[in-house]
């Protein structure tokens, strides 16, 4: 069977929290697509090169999930160059036999247009800073500033830029607990492979 589910969203909105549960729910094998503008971000250098060139290897660093690096991560993204290096990788992943799911910020509307099913997984600035300050600490003012900063860098390039897509289920997170996401992300799959 191949079936898709596109999850997309800004920086700390749930996503990734909620796209590891719905796999494992289904048996579905998940991608967090961040992680490979990460990976390129992080190794520096010629970011066209890093991209074309990516392994495991860069994917599996430990300095990854850092604030810096979600920084670096958003500066690469706004390169053609590199959205198209990840490009054949991330549909071969979407289409792949046995379901997918893949988190990031253009899935639903550039790599795989075609998904099953479409989520938009968003929360207020606020509540996103707050929720990455309880797992990063430092200065919350500072972890805010730093959403907000990498909101507006994704959302406003030119290429693939963080919306959802028209046919998304907008999930707003703001007020929601986690379970009570993971199980409305859960109950729009289920409906969906109802029908195939
Ligand atoms: O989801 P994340 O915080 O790990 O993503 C890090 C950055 O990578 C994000 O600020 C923008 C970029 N990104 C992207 O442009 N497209 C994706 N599909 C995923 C991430």
């Amino acid at each position: 069977m191949i079936f898709t589910v596109a999850i997309d969203g800004p920086a700390a909105a749930g996503k990734g929290t909620i796209s590891r549960a719905v796999a494992a729910h289904f048996g579905f094998a998940h991608l967090d697509t961040g992680l490979l503008y990460r990976a390129v971000g992080a190794k520096g250098g010629d970011p066209v090169e890093a991209a074309r060139n990516l392994t495991e290897g860069d994917l599996g660093r430990d300095d990854l999930r850092t604030l810096e690096a979600g920084q670096a991560a958003s500066r690469v993204a706004v390169i053609p160059e590199v959205r198209a290096a990840l490009v054949t990788f991330q549909r071969g992943f979407a289409r792949r036999e046995g379901g997918a799911v893949l988190d990031g910020r253009d899935i639903g509307t550039v790599i795989c247009p075609e998904a099953e099913v479409k989520l938009f997984v968003t929360a207020s600035a606020q509540v996103r800073a707050h929720r990455r300050w309880l797992e990063v600490g430092g200065d919350e003012a500072q972890v805010l500033a730093e959403v907000i900063e990498r909101d507006k860098r994704d959302a406003d390039r030119a290429v693939s830029p963080l919306k959802a897509a028209e046919d998304a289920l907008v999930l707003d997170t703001s007020a929601m607990t986690i379970d009570a996401a993971v199980a409305a992300a859960v109950a729009e799959v289920r409906r969906r492979l109802a029908k195939e």
